[in-house]
């Protein structure tokens, strides 16, 4: 089949995977073609376990694949015949050098810009879909523009996602908005028109938002920034909540009834995760330092701080309910990935408590839906510098959350999976070491019911600690 549009993604992650199938299986006659450099990955994409769990993902994919969705590692010829190319690679925070702990690093959007500059035989649009500090795409416009040749010219836009990982083919099916920033030249309004009738299939023209290129960039930093700022505004309530016997969700709730301030992401929990919201944050103070804001820098930085905080302030309230010693206690926790409905668990609020855990020499049990054990190996590690033989002795990862609360001190709720919010917890009682403790950091649970059962329970920002 001869398609008339081509469209290149680079970088099969979970953005360019879920983006580029919904864009796939909304744009028939167009073809999607998303590349990466990791082979493993591909192949995960093209067999019957693809390598991300989203709901509703599956299905699209299985749909389109080898119609006009394909996965491949050829980057080159990816490139070579697509119209339009999404850069969607990571950037994560820089670990070492200039801005380290604070800057992205765009060591991958390069050699993706370079990749496209030194393939590329035709006109291409270029399209930013990777998180990147403001004026990212200058730099990108200069490599582009210095391997320009007459016929082979490059546009770029910057069209930020806006999707949350568990509702992400929801989100990008119908999204409050699309944004497209492109440079006001004749080229460039061309080229956002261009990717805007992609959207256009099915996204209401009044919800696709065209803007400069820099307003773009800035917007997806700074929706991250507002909502995380949220998050971390309720959190320092809670623990005003704690001190003090009111009750979070209470606050939270008729605060949120104000329409100026609205109900969403109102909601107290052990503090957020994931792999956008902190980078993004960090990105925006590290402009801010750069741009010589000091004050903008350390409002922002402050939304950060009061996250860590609330991690820790929650494993230490585990610690001190337990007698004030957890060595050899066993702990269940229930829930690893970042939030409920993902398998993602990149700055999950379970990594740092089990560290914490363990610092403490508690024996830990861990249970997930969707994350696998050599995906918690991997975290704790790697990542998080477990000592292996430490992670062996007291780390086990189970099955079902039956199995992982088989008999221990205490019961620590770390994701909102809907399913702890109906386990048999009569049953799990009556295995544990009493007094049964339950801590909950996403105000999930029926505490009424389990009080009543005879658990102690703790609530992040409730005052009636028992
Ligand atoms: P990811 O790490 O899941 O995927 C990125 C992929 O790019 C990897 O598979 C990697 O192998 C590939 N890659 C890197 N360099 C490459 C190259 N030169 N050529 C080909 N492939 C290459 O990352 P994720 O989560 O998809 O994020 C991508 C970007 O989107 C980031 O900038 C992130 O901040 C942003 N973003 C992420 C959201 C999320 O929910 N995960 C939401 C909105 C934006």
């Amino acid at each position: 089949q001869s398609f008339k549009t081509k469209i290149c993604c680079i970088g099969a992650g979970y953005v360019g995977g879920p983006t580029c199938a919904v864009i796939a299986s909304k744009c028939a006659d167009i073809k999607v073609t998303i590349v990466d450099i990791n082979q493993a990955r591909i192949d995960a994409w093209n067999s019957q376990d693809i390598p991300i769990y989203e709901p509703g993902l599956e299905e699209i994919v299985f749909a389109q694949r080898g119609k006009n969705l394909f996965f491949s590692t050829d980057v080159d010829a990816a490139i070579l015949e697509a119209d339009l190319i999404f850069v969607s690679v990571n950037t994560p925070t820089k670990k070492t050098g200039m801005g380290a702990g604070f800057a992205a690093d765009l060591a991958y959007i390069e050699a993706a810009t370079r990749r496209i500059a030194l393939v590329a035989k035709s006109h291409k649009i270029v399209i930013e879909k990777s998180t990147v500090p403001c004026r990212t795409a200058e730099s990108m416009r200069k490599i582009l523009d210095a391997n320009s040749r007459s016929d082979v010219t490059f546009d770029i836009l910057s069209n930020p996602e806006f999707l949350a990982e568990g509702t992400a083919i929801k989100d990008l099916q119908n999204p409050d908005r699309v944004l497209i920033g492109s440079m006001q030249t004749p080229a460039g309004l061309k080229a956002q028109k261009a990717l805007a009738s992609v959207y256009a299939r099915w996204v209401p023209q009044n919800r696709i938002v065209t803007t400069r290129l820099w307003s773009s960039e800035l917007t997806k930093l700074a929706s991250n920034a507002l909502l995380a700022q949220r998050i971390s505004s309720i959190n320092a309530l809670s623990a005003i909540c704690e001190a003090t016997g009111a009750d979070v969700d209470e606050v939270s709730y008729a605060c949120g009834l104000d329409s100026r301030i609205g109900p969403k992401f109102l909601k107290a929990s052990v503090g957020f995760g994931g792999s956008c919201f902190q980078k993004d944050i960090l990105n925006l103070v590290y402009l801010s330092q750069s741009l010589h804001l000091p004050e903008v820098a350390d409002y922002w930085n402050q939304v950060v701080l009061m996250n860590e905080y609330q991690k820790r302030r929650f494993a230490e309230s585990v610690v001190k309910t337990l007698f004030n010693t957890i060595t050899n206690k066993n702990i269940c926790i229930l829930g690893f990935a970042f939030k409920k409905d993902t398998g993602d668990t990149r700055e999950s609020a379970a990594i740092a408590m089990v560290k914490y855990f363990l610092k403490e020499n508690a024996n830990i049990r861990i249970y997930d839906p969707k994350v696998p054990e050599s995906q918690m190996r991997y975290d704790l590690t790697v990542e998080d510098n477990v000592d292996v033989d430490i992670y062996n002795k007291r780390v086990k990862v189970c099955d079902t959350a039956y199995s992982a609360a088989d008999g221990v001190d205490a019961i620590v709720v770390l994701t909102e999976w809907d399913e702890f919010k109906t386990l048999d917890y009569k049953r799990i009682y009556e295995k544990m070491t009493k007094p049964a403790f339950i801590f909950d950091g996403r105000l999930i649970l029926p505490t009424a019911e389990l009080k009543k059962i005879g658990y102690q329970t703790i609530t992040i920002g409730k005052g009636d600690v028992e």
